[in-house]
């Protein structure tokens, strides 16, 4: 049985399979076809926190795929005090084929994996967000090809998002640079497990954004207060300020750098208009590989190698 808690699920030989997967189903997508390879199958989004990209693009992949879905909150599923965990996972991995969940939790992602019969996929829980990372990367390859040597700058809080990051880069050979405020960086115990798991990481920590962009050949940037943080979001916006992705922060980077965000963007806060609707930004293009990372990733977890 595969899940995907946390990318360290996956070895670098996984990551590539669905890699290609999802851009051959982009291509037979963009060229008119949706092969029904999950026909009959169904596809249950246990979400605790909201969601456009995430629910949607999963939803619309299963659907194009042939199969179905169904969609609901822990509250409504009986998780938070109408029966136990185990007794929900048991129930409802007998009616699914695959769970993706999205809650505050890492833990609860795992241990609801452990006890359920069919794939669970972490949608995004405050330590990770695997799906993500799948679909930058993804879009990433279709920008630069080979990822070797190049260089992902990530300006802002040492996030789920900074750490899936993190660990998608190392299993990919892709350098990183982590530019937060001192007090919002990964931390310790996550960098210390990353490089003895990945001992080859090519992973930097700074506190300048100038200094950081320097070399980058992607800067990356995620809101400065996530689902679940927003009685910190004054605290965190006068905090991370110097942190902005601007025209000048972007002039400080090569000229052929790019931008990403994994949306949504607070936009005028963490980054600026003219960033993100800019030549240099890739956000829709990634927001869109979500879709055809869903449907590789699906289909790696219930059809392997048939794609
Ligand atoms: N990027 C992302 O996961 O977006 P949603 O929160 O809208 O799913
Ligand atoms: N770091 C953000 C990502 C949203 C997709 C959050 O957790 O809210």
């Amino acid at each position: 049985m595969k899940h995907l808690t946390t990318l360290y699920d996956l070895d670098r030989a996984d990551i590539v399979e669905i890699l290609e997967t999802s851009a051959e189903l982009k291509q037979k997508f963009l060229a008119g076809e949706r092969p029904a390879l999950l026909q009959g199958r169904m596809l249950a989004q246990l979400f605790d926190k909201p969601s456009l990209r995430t629910r949607v693009s999963f939803e619309a992949a299963m659907i194009q795929l042939g199969g179905g879905v169904t969609f609901f909150s822990s509250k409504e599923a009986g998780l938070q005090g109408r029966e136990s965990l185990a007794d929900v996972a048991r129930v409802l991995g007998s009616y699914s084929d695959v769970i993706v969940m999205r809650t505050f939790s890492q833990s609860l992602i795992e241990d609801f994996a452990r006890l359920c019969r069919c794939p669970v996929i972490n949608g995004l829980s405050d330590d990770f967000h695997p799906c993500q990372a799948l679909a930058d990367v993804l879009t990433l390859r279709e920008v630069f090809g080979d990822l070797k040597k190049k260089r992902l700058v990530y300006v802002g809080d040492g996030n789920n998002v900074a750490a899936s990051l993190a660990i998608i880069a190392a299993q990919l050979k892709l350098s990183m640079t982590v530019c937060t405020p001192k007090d919002y960086a990964l931390s310790d115990e996550f960098l210390v497990d990353l490089k003895k798991r990945i001992p080859s990481a090519d992973i930097a920590t700074s506190n300048d954004p100038k200094q950081a962009v320097a070399n980058a050949d992607v800067i990356y940037t995620d809101v400065w207060a996530s689902m679940g943080q927003e009685a910190e979001a004054d605290k965190r916006q006068q905090v991370f300020a110097p942190y902005q992705v601007n025209a000048e922060l972007l002039a400080a980077a090569p000229r052929h750098c790019r931008f990403m965000h994994c949306l949504p963007a607070r936009r005028g806060i963490e980054v600026t208009d003219d960033v993100m609707d800019s030549p240099h930004s890739i956000v829709f293009q990634q927001a869109e590989n979500r879709m055809h990372l869903a449907k590789g990733l699906m289909v790696w977890l219930l059809q392997p190698k048939t794609a």
